[in-house]
């Protein structure tokens, strides 16, 4: 029997191979880089990277472990057992398991261009906000309260750009404060000032066999500076993604929860400790923000930025003592030097430049790494102590921005300061007083402060 046209075609076809490859859907493999390798330096600073990116950008699927596992009667709010909309199995949008990468939440690189400009570490738009553990929401006032309430979080995403110098700068003020509670300890009695690269954070004394840390301000008791999330709740970028990774993904990261399959969905060792290792080198390695040369109303803005009392709480720089960051495994807060396993040089990709004043480098963050009171008007409702607290945002790179403040809700810069309550609004009374002229200068030296023009550009394939 002669074959019909169509199977001689596919013979041909199977012989000579397509043109050009079919494109297939990208796979994640957890440990394609282990932790020994990364510790014995196996393998370059910039395969880790490489790798990182990879975590941080590869979709992740049912088949290597996103979703959680059967619903947990007894804890329906925290990774592992949460319940999903109309029971689809996928998604709850409303307490996590609300993206399969990273990158759907963290793209944005400049949104002074139109359209944006996307690269990897970005921001995005209050549509990618968080919503964070909320137990009652009333979207729809059906309560007739006048205002649609929530009682969890709602949060807008910040960039990662430059944030190896801001954990080394972390790091350093742990120790010192820990160092300052030792002395305290030593001295009963003796109040001690907890200042460290010239923040204070009040003070501590040691009475009666215990620590009085009712003068200690805008860090928690044990005095550890966690620089990341708005609320400063994090010391190191590693400590944020292990729980990013549980939050968006469900994906179970084994340092987290174990060998095995924690969450009972089937997949077992989801992310291993080399897979968290190289996304937080990643993270930490992404370019630092730069700054727009200066022109005359940007530099009188600088120093009424100054003279009205902004740099109070955003300090522009803070200063390293090493140009290293250090990684640690596993991490303690309280002893930030502890189990070291790996180093880069931040002067490297995140381009911090060597200090003058010291032997480390410039942190140009516009911050004190310190959580204020904003005042009610900012104050979340999520019935926690800290509900009108934040840390101070930093200020690099906020040209690209927008939206700003923690849920986003500023659209511009003047009305994100004209927002500022609490313990700023000294501070913001002193910004409505300048002259129109004053205000705009301020504004113009903001804009000088931009992200980096392509994050990673090194190590994109
Ligand atoms: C659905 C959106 C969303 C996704 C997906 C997402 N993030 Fe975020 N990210 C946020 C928000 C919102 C914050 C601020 C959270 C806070 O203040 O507590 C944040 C903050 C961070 C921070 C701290 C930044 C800082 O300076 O405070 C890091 C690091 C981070 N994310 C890493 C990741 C990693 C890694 C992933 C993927 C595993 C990820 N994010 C996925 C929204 C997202
Ligand atoms: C008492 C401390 C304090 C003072 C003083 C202060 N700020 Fe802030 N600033 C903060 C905190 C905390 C936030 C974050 C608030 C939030 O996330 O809702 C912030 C946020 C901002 C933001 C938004 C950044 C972003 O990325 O969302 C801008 C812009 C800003 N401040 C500018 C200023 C200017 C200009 C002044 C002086 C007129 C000033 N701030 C004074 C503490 C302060």
């Amino acid at each position: 029997m002669r074959p019909s046209r169509f199977a001689v075609l596919s013979a041909v076809m199977v012989v000579a191979g397509p043109a050009t490859a079919q494109i297939e859907p990208p796979v994640f493999q957890t440990d394609v880089i282990s932790q020994a390798d990364i510790a014995t330096f196996q393998v370059g600073l910039k395969k880790i990277r490489e790798r990182g990116m990879m975590v941080f950008s590869t979709p992740m699927t049912e088949e290597i472990g996103y979703g959680d596992g059967p619903i947990n009667p007894l804890d329906t709010v925290s990774p592992g057992g949460r319940p999903t909309l109309q029971g689809n199995g996928l998604h709850l949008r409303v307490n996590g398991l609300d993206a399969q990468t990273c990158m759907e939440c963290h793209a944005v690189v400049s949104n002074l261009t139109v359209p944006f400009t996307f690269g990897v570490g970005g921001v995005a738009g209050s549509n990618a906000n968080v919503i964070f553990q909320p137990t009652a929401i009333d979207v729809a006032d059906a309560a007739q309260a006048g205002e649609a309430s929530m009682d969890g979080r709602f949060i807008n995403p910040p960039f990662l750009f430059g944030s190896g110098g801001i954990e080394r700068v972390g790091k350093e003020m742990t120790a010192e404060l820990q160092k300052l509670k030792g002395a305290a300890f030593a001295s009963p009695g003796q109040p001690v000032a907890l200042v460290t690269k010239g923040v204070s954070f009040g003070s501590i004394v040691y009475r009666n066999g215990n620590f009085d840390t009712s003068a200690v301000e805008g860090i928690d008791d044990d005095l550890v500076v966690r620089p990341f999330g708005r609320k400063g709740e994090f010391a190191t970028v590693r400590g944020f993604d292990v729980d990013a990774m549980r939050f968006h993904f469900g994906m179970e990261p084994v340092e987290a929860v174990g060998p095995g399959d924690a969450d009972g969905d089937g997949v077992a060792d989801e992310l291993s400790i080399g897979d968290l290792s190289a996304l937080s080198i990643f993270g930490t390695n992404l370019d630092a923000p730069r700054v727009d040369p200066p022109t005359p109303a940007s530099v009188a803005g600088e120093l009424l930025f100054d003279s009205v009392g902004c740099t109070t709480c955003h300090v522009p720089f803070l200063d390293t003592e090493s140009t290293f960051l250090t990684y640690s495994y596993p991490e303690v807060d309280e002893d930030p030097f502890a189990n070291i396993f790996y180093r880069a040089d931040l002067r490297k990709a995140p381009g911090l430049k060597k200090s003058p004043a010291t032997q480390g480098v410039r942190v140009p963050l516009f911050s004190d790494l310190k959580r204020h009171d904003m005042g009610p008007g900012l104050k979340e409702s999520a019935g926690s102590d800290l509900d009108a607290f934040f840390i101070t945002a930093r200020l690099w790179g906020v040209a690209d921005t927008a939206p700003y403040l923690h849920d986003g809700r500023a659209h511009t810069l003047k009305d994100a300061i004209l927002l500022h309550g609490g313990e700023a609004a000294p501070v913001r009374q002193a910004f409505e007083n300048l002259p129109n002229a004053g205000q705009e200068a301020i504004v113009k030296f903001l804009l000088t402060l931009r992200t980096p023009k392509s994050p990673a550009s090194d190590i994109l394939p």
